[in-house]
């Protein structure tokens, strides 16, 4: 089987492919990615000279260049993915997220092949009390959410109306390594050990729900191969966190691991203007997973942040490259104005 995987050389499509080739490895893979400031090459540097792996470098959106690719099935991870970015300008999240599935559900449906499409469990909003089930409303806050929600039911209207083979995950928030340092732990371990200030958002007491990013892979996996056709499946770590206790808790893991003073690290926490539409709180019900599929996450939290702070302390060329370049420009339109709630 020749599975296209989109947006292979981000954060979870690479950790994905380096599972998935190594469960499979009868499988040819093709990465398609557009590499944008998102992407990264280096990501997959260890198994770009397999003999089934091809990278193509293209956008999702173009059609004459997916007509072109030989493929089986499709697992679709490419997405503008943060929510910062699309408050400042939407129209990239718009093009890629949806145009772009689109694109994608027309090739699967044209090949009558299975498509996984890649969502969020952000579609649903925020929750007070309570778990999303795969059944809640979809309540997008965010452009970036609300552009996940439309390819998402986009993806659903294909499988009701064309009857095109779709399954659709919607996962919690993932950590590990290889996440671009713009999101929240990796930002926070970076600047930790750049001693810079470590920006929390309003009063720090948001809640997500988070997840190692390679239980994610394996669900995704299981899904691909077992997921009813039509349906959706909710991946989450029962894992429910504040913001606030992340960041204390990621910054001691720096200062053990770093040999660095923990007061010194405690001391960068900054409280700074709150995103605008912000949601309270996420909080993922994966019962479904459990019972049809078998699977559950497998990385307990303590474990999952120590490889993480120790991933990001090993390999801090990998975002130091990262940070050094129009990362800066984004860092400072960000940041700049925010401090000081
Ligand atoms: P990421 O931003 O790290 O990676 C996105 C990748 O997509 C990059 O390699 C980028 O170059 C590529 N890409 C962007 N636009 C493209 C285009 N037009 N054509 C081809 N490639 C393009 O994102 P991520 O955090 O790895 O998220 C991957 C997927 O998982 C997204 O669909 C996201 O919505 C979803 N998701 C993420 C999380 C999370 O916590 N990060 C949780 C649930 C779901
Ligand atoms: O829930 C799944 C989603 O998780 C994915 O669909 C998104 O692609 C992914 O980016 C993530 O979205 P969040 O907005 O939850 O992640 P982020 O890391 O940006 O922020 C996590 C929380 O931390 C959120 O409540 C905002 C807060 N935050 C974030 C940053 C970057 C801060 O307090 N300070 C920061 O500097």
């Amino acid at each position: 089987m020749k599975v296209l995987i989109t947006g292979g050389a981000g954060f979870i499509g690479s950790n994905f492919i380096r599972h998935f080739i190594s469960a499979h490895p009868g499988y040819e893979v093709v990465n398609l990615d557009k590499l944008t400031y998102a992407g990264n090459f280096e990501n997959l540097t260890d198994i770009e000279a397999l003999s089934n792996y091809t990278f193509v470098r293209g956008d999702v959106c173009d059609r004459q260049l997916i007509d072109s690719l030989k493929f089986d099935a499709i697992i679709h991870f490419a997405a503008e993915s943060h929510v910062d970015r699309s408050i400042i300008d939407a129209s990239p999240f718009l093009q890629t997220n949806v145009i772009g599935t689109q694109v994608l559900l027309e090739a699967a449906r044209k090949r009558g092949c299975r498509m996984l499409h890649v969502s969020t469990d952000e579609v649903y909003g925020s929750i007070e009390t309570g778990l999303f089930t795969e059944e809640s409303p979809v309540m997008p806050n965010s452009p970036y959410a609300a552009s996940k929600a439309s390819s998402d039911l986009l993806a659903r209207a294909f499988h009701e109306t064309y009857g095109v083979d779709v399954v659709i995950t919607r996962c919690s928030n993932n950590y590990g390594p290889y996440q671009f340092p713009e999101k929240l732990m990796p930002l926070v371990i970076a600047n930790a050990i750049g001693s810079k200030a470590v920006p929390v958002y309003g009063d720090g007491m948001n809640i997500r729900d988070w997840i190692y990013v390679i239980d994610h892979c394996r669900a995704v996996d299981i899904v691909f191969h077992k997921g009813r056709s039509g349906d959706v499946y909710n991946i989450g770590g029962k894992n429910e966190q504040r913001n606030i206790d992340i960041v204390k808790k990621l910054l001691v893991e720096v200062a053990r691991k770093g040999g660095m003073p923990e007061e010194r690290l405690l001391d960068l926490i900054l409280f700074v203007k709150d995103r605008p539409g912000h949601d309270r709180r996420y909080a993922i019900d994966p019962s479904k997973m459990e019972r049809e599929l078998c699977w559950g996450p497998e990385t307990g939290f303590d474990d999952g942040i120590a490889k993480t702070v120790e991933w990001y302390l090993a390999n801090r060329g990998w975002w130091q490259r990262i940070i050094s370049g129009e990362y800066q420009s984004y860092y400072e339109m960000q940041y700049g104005k925010r401090a000081g709630s």
